[in-house]
């Protein structure tokens, strides 16, 4: 048994205890060996996302929760929950959670930053190199035998090299995907609703920019904002009608950050020239019109979709969990206001 000094008789049992810990969906081996060494686990071990009311069940005798973005964790669950000494989410957003009714609760809630931020931005830039080069589109024509021969005028796209790429938000996220465009030679514009530092900016070689000039000037433009109440809609009709004609957007952060359907409208009347999406407003559902949009490419939110990335989330979101259980403070917590 762990003989931790200095603690009163209810920590200690605590410290020796184990955890009542629900799992919504099964995580990478690693962290579900490590789960079911140090807790009393409960988990959802079919392929396929939990309903409400199996979430409200599970969380009912559980001490610990970790969960999905795919999870929406309102009041109703936390109420139910009334045992949880934490909620921990499996991704660096945490919109899917109500953060203030954990708040109210004094409920610390966890997310998973800077271990996705890579394979994140490799991510947007593959969406990039995909829309501009046109790859899907030549992968349909060649799987669906059309494919006639080479063309001098066959699926032109447009260049990367030297390029302006504009990046909206600056984040862990942003900064990897301006690194990434060195190689490309490009001009980076971006805008943050803090600007960084000139140190930073020069040191990533940025070009700090209004959102409007940034739409207007850049030939990619990639969306790294996190979703709240001030970017819901962030890129809507306006937005999209100042991108230059020839411009491709990139969303890899959530779908509601750009309207799906004023997006739709501008690639169907060529108002811009593609996108590549990874996120949407309703996953799985997307607007129906962009199923069959040619310039669109449309991946199934792989962002941190890695080995590796997914398990350092997972490992961290255990981790989150265990110390939080505990009642110290956890690594990852995004609800400061609860010590105050
Ligand atoms: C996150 O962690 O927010 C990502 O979207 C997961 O892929």
């Amino acid at each position: 048994m762990f003989k931790p000094s200095g603690l009163n008789e209810k920590e200690e049992k605590i410290m020796n205890g184990r955890p009542k810990i629900f799992l919504t969906r099964e995580l990478p081996p690693e962290c579900m060996d490590r789960l079911s060494e140090s807790s009393d686990l409960t988990y959802n071990r079919e392929d396929r996302c939990l309903t409400k009311a199996e979430i409200i069940a599970g969380v009912r005798d559980a001490e610990g929760l970790i969960c999905l973005l795919t999870d929406t964790i309102d009041d109703e669950i936390l109420q139910a929950g009334s045992k949880l000494r934490v909620v921990a989410n499996f991704a660096v957003g945490f919109n899917n959670i109500d953060v203030a009714a954990a708040s109210s609760r004094k409920l610390p809630v966890t997310n998973t930053p800077g271990v996705l931020t890579d394979s994140t931005a490799d991510m947007a830039w593959a969406l990039l190199m995909d829309a501009a080069r046109r790859v899907a589109e030549g992968d349909r024509l060649v799987r669906t035998r059309k494919w006639a021969g080479w063309g001098p005028l066959q699926l032109l796209g447009s260049d990367i090299t030297g390029a302006t790429l504009g990046i909206l938000g600056m984040g862990r996220i942003g900064q990897a995907m301006a690194k990434r465009a060195r190689g490309f030679e490009m001009r980076v514009c971006y805008w943050n609703r803090t600007r960084l530092s000139l140190k930073d900016e020069t040191r990533l070689g940025l070009e700090y920019c209004s959102k409007e000039s940034l739409l207007e000037q850049s030939d990619f433009v990639s969306v790294h904002v996190a979703l709240n109440d001030a970017t819901h809609h962030f890129i809507g009709e306006s937005e999209l009608a100042r991108m230059k004609s020839t411009a491709i957007l990139i969303n890899t952060a959530r779908g509601p950050v750009v309207d799906e359907k004023a997006l739709c409208e501008a690639l169907q009347h060529q108002r811009i020239a593609g996108a590549g999406l990874d996120v949407y407003e309703q996953e799985p559902i997307l607007v129906e019109e962009l199923y069959d949009l040619p310039n669109a490419v449309l991946a199934p939110h792989l962002g941190s979709a890695t080995i590796g990335t997914r398990t350092k989330m997972g490992m961290m979101a255990v981790e989150n969990c265990l110390v939080a259980w505990r009642g110290q403070r956890p690594p990852n917590l995004v609800n400061e206001d609860i010590y105050e």
